[in-house]
């Protein structure tokens, strides 16, 4: 049966920051915390039982707060760009603040990732759960929206990540888990080499300033085709983006709502491998292009370009301008969820 112990991580204004680890019985042990409901570390064991921490990160709260690279993170209310840093609602338009040059990015300046949330662990369970009140008005938004985040790890080695909101009038709400993955180890260098296999047909094209076109693109015969598996530096450098890399959405085969398999991600060396499934319509795949000034990580890790690699599962970027997008609003009454289940296992080195 797993475990959670709560731990201190480090203090904000002097209040100290709970935290939690999960572990279960293959040795995998998550980290997480209540500043932003975010991952610090995941430790997971190699095949021949050796562990590393897989994911990037910070030290301490301090750090998390200095960077804008949003690691680990809860992004909220809308992960993701809103062009203009607007968008109508019912006929009223919402203006958000700015924070990427005219854009709204990743929620705001002060967005869910900066706030200290409510937290609860069930050592018996293995479960953290964090729990977050946004004042309408927050950012731009309308609605007073109440948000939760649950992580709860099993023996098998699944880690779910169940997000769920409800406001009091229609928003629009969107909420991003946003580790980056360094299956080799958060301070191994890059993932270039990493296997990724994504079950999307689409994607969805971005302006110079990243946010998407409003297009929709088969991804057949260009480098954004994953659907085999291969390794993520194949084709990046056909990829000419502000980003460095991919830092695009694709359109999750199948239908949005029911959990199905998203990605697959896997260190050819190492032999760590992960299944993402969720039930949300779209993935940002984000390759760490901007890591171009070192930053330094955990103990001491310098993450530089393609240090990692986040697999964001999410509504569509700009959807509250794009009506053709799936829809991102949450009315009065109803809840919004969004679920991740991430299955963390092994692989042979030809991948299977
Ligand atoms: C975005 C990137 C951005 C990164 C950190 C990702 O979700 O797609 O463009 O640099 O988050 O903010």
């Amino acid at each position: 049966m797993a475990q959670t112990e709560s731990f201190e991580f480090g203090t904000v204004g002097g209040v100290p920051v709970p935290g939690f680890v999960l572990r279960n019985a293959l040795g995998v042990a998550v980290s997480v915390t209540a500043l932003g409901a975010r991952i610090v570390r995941l430790g997971m064991p190699d095949a021949l039982g050796r562990a590393a921490d897989v994911v990037l990160g910070f030290d301490s709260p301090q750090d998390y707060l200095a960077s804008d690279a949003y690691m680990g993170a809860t992004c909220g209310r809308y992960g993701g760009r809103i062009r203009g840093s607007a968008f109508a609602l019912d006929g009223e338009v919402h203006r958000l603040s700015r924070n990427e040059g005219a854009h709204h990015a990743h929620g705001g300046r002060d967005g869910f990732d900066r706030k200290i949330w409510d937290a609860a662990g069930d050592a018996a369970a293995g479960e953290a759960v964090f729990t977050l009140d946004s004042p309408d008005g927050e950012e731009g938004y309308p609605g007073a929206v109440s948000a939760s985040v649950a992580y709860r790890l099993d023996d098998l080695g699944t880690l779910a990540i169940d997000m769920r909101a409800r406001s009091d009038r229609a928003t629009v709400v969107n909420l991003v888990h946003h580790t980056y993955w360094n299956l080799a180890g958060h301070d191994s260098g890059s993932i270039l080499g990493h296997r990724l296999q994504l079950d999307a047909d689409f994607v969805t094209p971005v302006d110079e300033s990243l946010v998407p076109t409003g297009e929709v693109l088969r991804v057949d015969g260009t480098p954004f085709d994953f659907r085999e598996g291969k390794p993520i530096g194949r084709d990046l450098a056909l990829v000419a983006t502000a980003a460095g890399g991919y830092d695009h959405n694709f359109c999750v085969r199948g239908e949005a709502g029911r959990l199905r398999r998203v990605a697959a991600l896997a260190d050819p060396a190492s032999g760590r491998a992960l299944e993402l499934h969720s039930d949300a319509s779209g993935v940002q795949v984000y390759t760490g292009g901007h890591f171009k000034v070192a930053a330094k990580g955990k103990g001491g890790a310098r993450y530089r370009q393609y240090a990692g690699v986040a697999l964001e599962t999410q509504a569509f970027p700009d959807a509250p301008n794009l009506s053709h997008f799936p829809g991102v609003r949450l009315d009065a009454g109803c809840e919004y969820r969004h679920r991740m289940r991430i299955r963390l296992h092994h692989v042979t080195e030809d991948g299977r």
